[in-house]
């Protein structure tokens, strides 16, 4: 694990593959107990999401669905953006079990929008997991359910998160140097 270069920054490692493996472990022993005898279904909130519900998905070993959901943003693609749509959900979520997955909770803002639309589709129940927290970060009064990381507010890539879209495919996570 090197240092890595995009956009002209320098990247450092940050959290291993291993260890992101074994995390997701012990989120996925976790789900299990708490929805024994359910058929949770995970949504994915894509791009950035997909390395970790993929992970995820299959490490719990549960009679469980998986659907993928990308939230158009208003105006721009940073955090400040405004009203977020729910695109591609086409499942009927009337008393399910919903698991949302995502790949980083930053100000909280897409995740609140986005439970607050779900939960108008009565749902039995929401719960959210995030591979990444940032709860320095100023919050939408939505805490996740099932936090892999709690991070300090620093830009990080890899394991599905990106700069200008590039570095997803990175199996580690990064952080910038100096950040
Ligand atoms: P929030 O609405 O502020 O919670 O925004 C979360 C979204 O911002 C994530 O889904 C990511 O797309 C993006 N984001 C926040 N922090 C980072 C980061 O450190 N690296 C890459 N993307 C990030
Ligand atoms: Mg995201």
């Amino acid at each position: 694990m090197d240092k890595v270069t995009y956009n002209g920054m320098n990247f450092v490692p940050y959290i291993t593959n291993e260890t992101i493996q074994e995390r997701i472990s012990d989120l996925a022993g976790r789900i299990e107990k708490e929805y024994e005898g359910r058929s949770p279904l995970f949504l994915c909130v894509l791009n950035g999401a997909f390395p970790f519900a993929a992970d995820l998905f299959r490490a719990v070993n549960l009679d469980s669905e998986i659907s993928f959901i990308r939230l158009k943003s208003y105006e721009g693609t940073s955090t400040t953006g405004k009203i977020k749509e729910v695109l591609g959900l086409t499942e009927n979520l009337e008393g399910r079990d919903i698991i949302v997955v995502e790949d980083i909770v930053d100000t909280g803002r897409t995740i609140s929008k986005l439970v607050e639309d779900l939960k108008a589709k009565n749902p039995a129940s929401v719960r959210v997991a995030t591979l990444l927290f940032k709860p320095a970060a100023e919050q939408c009064g939505v805490v996740p359910d099932y936090v892999g990381f709690e991070i300090p507010t620093k830009f990080i890539i890899g394991f599905g998160l990106d700069l200008d879209g590039k570095a997803r495919n990175l199996r580690d996570i990064y952080v910038l140097e100096g950040n």
